[in-house]
Order: structure tokens, then C-alpha cells, then sequence
């Protein structure tokens, strides 16, 4: 019997629920959305499903859950241009939930936006261990930065790295050719601006985030241990403390089970290092 936990049942959340439901991942799920009508919305509209996944809405419960997916708080407009620009907005929203957390001891899989910042901040809110807090994002910029290579016929292992944001860093020296330093950087940029244009015509990212944070899920209770780009706590991996950033992780029952150390290349290096920094300050400033 698996426990899902969503706290923010808008569009991430509400889609969360209901494919981990309908896919037969969780048995159980608890909702939760500061707005009331919605909640209650989405609680009908899964109902009516039919499906036999019990639905509660008692905040007491989220605490008993095995798996908690936090995607509660503002999302970005096209006014809002990085995720970052969001931190004094949810940092309220970040706060509330730390003290809903209380108590819980299960995987927590942060969604929430400026997301690495968030995940460091609940981490070290709620106590839990490093292991269990995982941060979502890196799933989805790693298929971003498939598709920007598909489209220029490279192929090789796509995987990003740094933060889930402006500090992004593909990692070009996993793949099967050399790419050019201008190519790097024209992708970069493409990959920072890829959400935006989803923004900007239905309101926000639906499909690729619930989907990829199914996985995520997935690699949870099925105990998969299959290399995951996401959002962790190192522990002086990468030169990296006192934040939470994207790294190569296995993730398994009781969340990361290893973090892997790759050899960037000096491109690749620098990047780290400055997303490292950015996300730590970041992190420093919000007293986490
Ligand atoms: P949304 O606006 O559709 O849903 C957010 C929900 O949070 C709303 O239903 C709202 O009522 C609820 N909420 C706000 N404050 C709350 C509080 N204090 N307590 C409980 N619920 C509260 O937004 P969407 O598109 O679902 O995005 C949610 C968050 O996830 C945003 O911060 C967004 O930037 C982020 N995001 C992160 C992604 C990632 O890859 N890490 C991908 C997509 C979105």
C-alpha cells in the first residue's frame, strides 16, 4: 500500500494525483490546496473517475504518507522571468508547509519554484534526512535538452545537471560528438527560455513535469535505484554544501540512494561551480 501526499492540487499537483492514481502507482492519496473550492473540484473530478484510490483531505494525514509531492505556491507568468523571481512569493507558501511537515518521515519530492532553494529550505525545516528530499526538475530539463540535440541530429546521453533554472548545466561531454563552445551556448539559451512558450499559451507545464514526476515516484516504490537527474543535498559532492542542486542520483525506497561524481569538463565545470554558488547564496539569504 502506497501513500501520495499532494500539497498544491493545481495544475502540477491535480495532474500528479490523478495519473499516479490512474496508473495504479498509489493506493491512497491526500490533497491539499489552500483553495478550497479547487480542492474540493479536483477531489470530485477524481472521484468520478472511479477508480477504488481513497481521497482525503485531512491535513493530519499528510504526515502518515509515504511519498509527498509539494507543488503549492505561485507559478511563473510571463511577466515572472525566472523561477528564482518567485522566492519572496513562495517563501511564505515554503514556510506554511515546513510546519504542515512536521512529523512526516517519508520521501518528500519538492516541485515548487525557485525549486533547489525550496528543497534545501523544507530539508532543513523538517529535519528529514538529505536522502529523503528530493527536488523535481532536472527529469524535465535533461528531455528539454534531448529534444534541443534530436533537432540538431546529436545524439549521445542527455543529462543536466546545476539548477533547475537560469544556472542549468547540459553536460556535453557525456554525448557521442564533440559540440562546438557556440552550439553549447546556443543551446543553453534555448533550454532556459523552453518553458516560457508553454507559459505564455496555456498558463503553464502540465504534461512534461506530471509525467517525469510520476517516474520519480515510481523509482520510489518500485525501488528502481536507476540513475535520475534531481535536485539533492550534497554532502561536499561536486566541491557542493549548504544548498540543494541537480546532480546524477540513484533513487530508490528510501530516496537517493547514491549520488553520482562525474568528471565535467572545464565548460561544463565552471557552470557547476556558479550554479553551486547562486543556489547557496540564495539559500543563505532565505535562512535555511
Ligand atoms: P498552480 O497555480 O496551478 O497550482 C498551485 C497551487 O498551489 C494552487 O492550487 C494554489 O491554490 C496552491 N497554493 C498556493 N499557496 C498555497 C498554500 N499556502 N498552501 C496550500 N496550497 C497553496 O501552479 P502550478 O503550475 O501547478 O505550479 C506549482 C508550482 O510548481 C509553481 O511554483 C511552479 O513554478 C512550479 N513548477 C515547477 C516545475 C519544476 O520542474 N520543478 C514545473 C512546473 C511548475
Amino acid at each position: 500500500m502506497v501513500g501520495l501526499a499532494v500539497m498544491g492540487v493545481g495544475r502540477v499537483g491535480g495532474e500528479v494525483a490523478y495519473l499516479a492514481a490512474s496508473l495504479g502507482i498509489v493506493d491512497s492519496l491526500v490533497l491539499y490546496d489552500s483553495a478550497t473550492q479547487l480542492l474540493r473540484a479536483q477531489v470530485l473530478d477524481l472521484r468520478h473517475t472511479g477508480l477504488e484510490t481513497t481521497i482525503s483531505t485531512e491535513i493530519s494525514d499528510i504526515k502518515k504518507a509515504d511519498i509527498c509531492v509539494f507543488a503549492a505556491g505561485l507559478a511563473r507568468n510571463p511577466s515572472v522571468k525566472s523561477r528564482t523571481d518567485l522566492l519572496s512569493a513562495n517563501l511564505p507558501v515554503i514556510q506554511e508547509g515546513a510546519g504542515v511537515l512536521e512529523g512526516f518521515s517519508g520521501i518528500l519530492i519538492t516541485v515548487t519554484n525557485p525549486m533547489d532553494v525550496n528543497n534545501y529550505y523544507l530539508c532543513k525545516k523538517t529535519g528529514l534526512p538529505r536522502e529523503r528530499c528530493i527536488g523535481f526538475g532536472g527529469q524535465l530539463d535533461s528531455a528539454r535538452f534531448a529534444l534541443a540535440l534530436r533537432n540538431r541530429g546529436i545524439t549521445g546521453f542527455p543529462f543536466v545537471l546545476g539548477e533547475h533554472g537560469e544556472h542549468q548545466v547540459p553536460l556535453f561531454s557525456a554525448l557521442s560528438q564533440m559540440v562546438p563552445y557556440e552550439t553549447r551556448d546556443t543551446i543553453l539559451s534555448e533550454l532556459r527560455g523552453a518553458s516560457m512558450e508553454i507559459i505564455r499559451g496555456k498558463g503553464g507545464t502540465v504534461f512534461g513535469p506530471a509525467l517525469h514526476i510520476v517516474h520519480l515516484i515510481r523509482a520510489v516504490t518500485d525501488d528502481v535505484k536507476d540513475l535520475v537527474s534531481c535536485s539533492c543535498v550534497p554532502d561536499g559532492e561536486y566541491g557542493i554544501s549548504g544548498c540543494s542542486i541537480g546532480v546524477p542520483a540513484r533513487i530508490g525506497r528510501e530516496g537517493v540512494f547514491h549520488i553520482e561524481e562525474w568528471e565535467l569538463d572545464g565548460w561544463e565545470q565552471q557552470r557547476m561551480d556558479e550554479a553551486g554558488e547562486f543556489i547557496g547564496d540564495l539559500c543563505r539569504k532565505t535562512g535555511g
